[in-house]
């Protein structure tokens, strides 16, 4: 299998450029540049390097740079924005604030003819997001484009195989630029785009029919994408030597409890356990108000029930999880501040302990963990399900949580959900029903009520990191908060969150 390294200096499309190339069927890999030596790199086989962009000046001290001998290696190197630069320092050139100043935002650039432009046409549009240029062209390069303000806009030394871009082919912004790194990974590197998700699906439940031979397995099961498609794998691969254990901790939207079991156990004929753990938890959470302390005691109790479950199995040799690949990215950079302390079901509970851990999504992204899913043959509803946080309406249900809220939380929600669906096929990222902990006056035939106000929360985001509220037509709004009032007892207002994050969460808790 061909595959390219994709070297990070602190960029913030690194995992962008992973996905668009394996997009191609090319497998990519994300490594920081002080992770990986030029030998390792040799070694590993790789058929190509991309050098990501990144926020610093090459000429810096202390700007990260990796090993020239990374460029000796006779792999294809293309740089891209800092790459770009670092590739022209690292080879002779110079590099120093832009003579124009910063060039930001969809740019007219005129490429020249080379391999890595082949079949973008002469003017088109590209992306920029720079402050620094090469000044002068390092040796043995040529310059094969340039915008109005970047007379050095990509750089190549066909001999060399080494190529820079000061733009993004990466974001969509970049007309071709997908065309170019196409070129670059098979007509410049020689890969052959025989990355398949059926082959991953099935080179996995060989690896781990060889690496869990004659071992029991625990995976915890939350009914999210990650952690089905892990349990389905495995299934494959070990069958009954699988059990999951599918904690629930009563804070399920409507029917998902049952509709877990009836996939996993009746449909698929795996060993499931389904703990019904609500009194606990409610119990736990009883008169807690706090939203971090909600979330603590979930997760706490979380681990507590898993870890009885797992007693009573006996002897256990491995731990299985959902793990995908941002999730092993992501721990491998400095921590950013927390906003909240989010708790994953599926997660490891940090006192357990066993011999081994199973990790057979830690090389994906999402979107091709439910390739895998549709490849294994889970239902669709469960492979693009929306994102669920772990605490469940714990995080949902304002104020205190009862059991009386939880249920007309779950009423609410279904019917938003419901509501949604039928008006339209083009969903949001995330839509769910939301409890807060006011009342209001309202009148239902001749009677004043007083009853809980539901927030309706719909939002538009690629990475949930930043999210825009939907603009959800008018009529299926109308129909959502005439239905929670009329079907829902306890209800007597709704209202729609028109809050973006940042300044908002996507949660309100
Ligand atoms: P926030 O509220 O932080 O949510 O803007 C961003 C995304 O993360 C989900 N979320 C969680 N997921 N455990 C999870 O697994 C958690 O504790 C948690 N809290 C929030 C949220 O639903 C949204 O998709």
């Amino acid at each position: 299998m061909d595959k390219v390294l994709v070297l990070n200096f602190g960029g913030q499309y690194d995992q962008l450029i992973a996905r668009r190339i394996r997009a191609l069927h090319v497998f990519a890999e994300i490594k920081n540049y002080n992770q990986i030596t030029p030998e390792e790199i040799r070694a590993s086989g790789y058929r190509g390097i991309v050098f990501t962009g990144g926020p610093h000046s090459v000429y810096a001290d202390g700007a990260p740079r990796c090993k020239s001998a990374v460029l000796s290696l006779g792999i294809p190197v293309l740089g891209i924005c800092y790459g770009l630069q670092l590739l022209a320092f690292l080879t002779g050139g110079t590099v120093a604030p832009a003579e124009a100043g910063s060039e930001y935002g969809k740019t007219n650039v005129c490429t020249e003819e080379n391999a890595l432009f082949a079949g973008v046409p002469k003017n088109s549009v590209c992306w920029m997001s720079h402050t620094d240029a090469v000044q002068a062209v390092p040796p043995g390069f040529a310059v094969i484009a340039q915008t109005a303000h970047c007379p050095c806009a990509a750089i190549a030394d066909d001999a060399r195989k080494l190529y820079g871009v000061q733009f993004h082919p990466e974001v969509t912004h970049t007309e071709y630029g997908a065309r170019v790194l196409q070129n670059f990974v098979f007509d410049v590197c020689g890969c052959g785009g025989d990355w398949q998700m059926e082959d991953v699906a099935e080179a996995t439940i060989e690896k781990y029919k060889k690496v869990l031979s004659g071992k029991k397995v625990l995976l915890g099961l939350s009914g999210g994408v990650d952690s089905s498609v892990a349990a389905a794998l495995l299934h494959r691969a070990i069958g009954d030597r699988l059990t999951c254990v599918f904690v629930d901790h009563g804070l399920l939207r409507k029917g998902e409890g049952d509709f877990v079991e009836q996939t996993f156990r009746d449909r698929f004929g795996l060993r499931l356990i389904r703990v019904n753990a609500e009194d606990r938890f409610l119990a736990a959470l009883r008169g807690v108000t706090d939203p971090e302390a909600k979330r603590k005691i979930i997760g706490a109790q979380f681990v507590r029930v898993f870890e009885e479950e797992a007693k009573k199995l006996g002897k256990i040799d491995v731990l299985a999880q959902g793990t995908i690949y941002p999730d092993v990215i992501e721990s491998g950079k400095g921590d950013a501040a927390t906003i909240k302390s989010h708790h994953n079901v599926g997660g490891l509970p940090e006192r357990m302990t066993f011999s081994e851990i199973a990790e057979p999504l830690r090389e994906l992204f999402k979107d091709e963990v439910r390739q895998i899913g549709e490849a294994l043959g889970l239902p669709r509803k469960l492979v693009w399900r929306q994102p669920f946080p772990g605490p469940g309406l714990g995080v949902r249900v304002l104020g205190e949580i009862t059991k009386e809220k939880l249920e007309i939380l779950r009423e609410a929600d279904a019917i938003f959900r419901d509501v949604l669906e039928q008006h339209t096929s083009d969903l949001p990222n995330q839509y769910f029903a939301v409890l807060t902990d006011s009342r209001s006056v309202g009148v239902m035939g001749d009677e004043r009520t007083y009853g809980y106000t539901v927030a309706l929360r719909a939002v538009t985001t690629d990475d949930f990191m930043t999210a825009t509220w939907t603009r959800l037509p008018y009529d299926a709004l109308e129909d959502a908060s005439s239905r929670i009032t009329n079907e829902v007892k306890g209800v007597s207002r709704v209202v729609y969150d028109i809050t973006s994050k940042p300044p908002a969460t996507v949660e309100w808790e």
